[in-house]
């Protein structure tokens, strides 16, 4: 079982985000997953264009680092994504990443999948950056399995505590996947997102060759 770790604060080693990333890479690791860490902020990745090749092809032309890093994401049975609160919301650069994702929400390609968000503010904002991420965790097909965020501002005692509750919600990411523990609400959300996907690329066949494909071949178009 592999579950990839993603960090997008840019402050390197001196992330506060990357305690709870990492002690909830400890948990899954000690749960039994193979584990890997990536730290975003080191990576090349320009904006979507919205030139829609990716709904045709399931490519994006940009040559950048995107293509890689979903691989990694697609390799992945377990997703932990971590960021600091920037002005109430996640960093620009993992928008950035997200918004270069739109074929995968069309594909609802990581269905199957779980996940797990971690996130560190000043002094709050990580309710509001909980919600977004899981809710996007769920547009993109995948299941979420729970959220941790620290506000700094609440001393170094609360963190702490913090840091055992990412651990223990990476242990829980890796039982959801061993026991492919269903999540009810969840799967009513997937079932219309999938019914309204395959409307809308059925809708749009011909500049969505790639997606209708795809979303046939899972069965999800009649
Ligand atoms: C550009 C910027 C925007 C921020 N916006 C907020 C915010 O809206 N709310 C908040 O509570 N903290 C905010 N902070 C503080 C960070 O969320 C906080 O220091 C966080 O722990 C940093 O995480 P990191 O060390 O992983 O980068 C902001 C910090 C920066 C640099």
């Amino acid at each position: 079982m592999k579950i990839l770790a993603i960090n997008a604060s840019p402050r390197g080693k001196k992330s506060n985000t990357l305690r709870l990333v990492e002690a909830a890479l400890t948990g899954a690791a000690d749960a039994g997953a193979d584990t890997e860490f990536l730290d975003l902020c080191e990576s090349d990745i320009g904006y979507c264009t919205a030139c829609g090749i990716c709904y045709q092809t399931g490519e994006c032309p940009i040559q950048d680092d995107y293509a890689g890093i979903l691989s990694k994401m697609q390799a992945a049975d377990g997703l932990i994504i971590g960021t600091p609160v920037y002005i109430n919301a996640v960093t620009a650069q993992l928008k950035t990443l997200l918004d270069r994702m739109a074929d995968v929400i069309h594909c609802q390609a990581f269905a199957g999948k779980y996940g797990i968000v971690v996130t560190t503010g000043g002094g709050g904002g990580t309710d509001e950056v909980i919600a977004y991420l899981g809710n996007t965790l769920q547009v993109l097909g995948a299941d979420m399995c729970g959220g941790v965020g620290a506000v700094m501002a609440e001393g170094s005692e609360r963190f702490e505590q913090r840091i055992s509750e990412a651990e223990k919600t990476g242990e829980l990411l890796v039982h959801a996947i061993r026991n492919k523990t269903p999540y009810p609400e969840q799967e009513v959300f997937h079932a219309e997102m999938r019914k309204h996907m395959s409307a809308l690329v059925s809708a749009n066949r011909e500049t969505m060759q790639h997606e209708y494909e795809y979303l046939k071949n899972r069965g999800w178009i009649e």
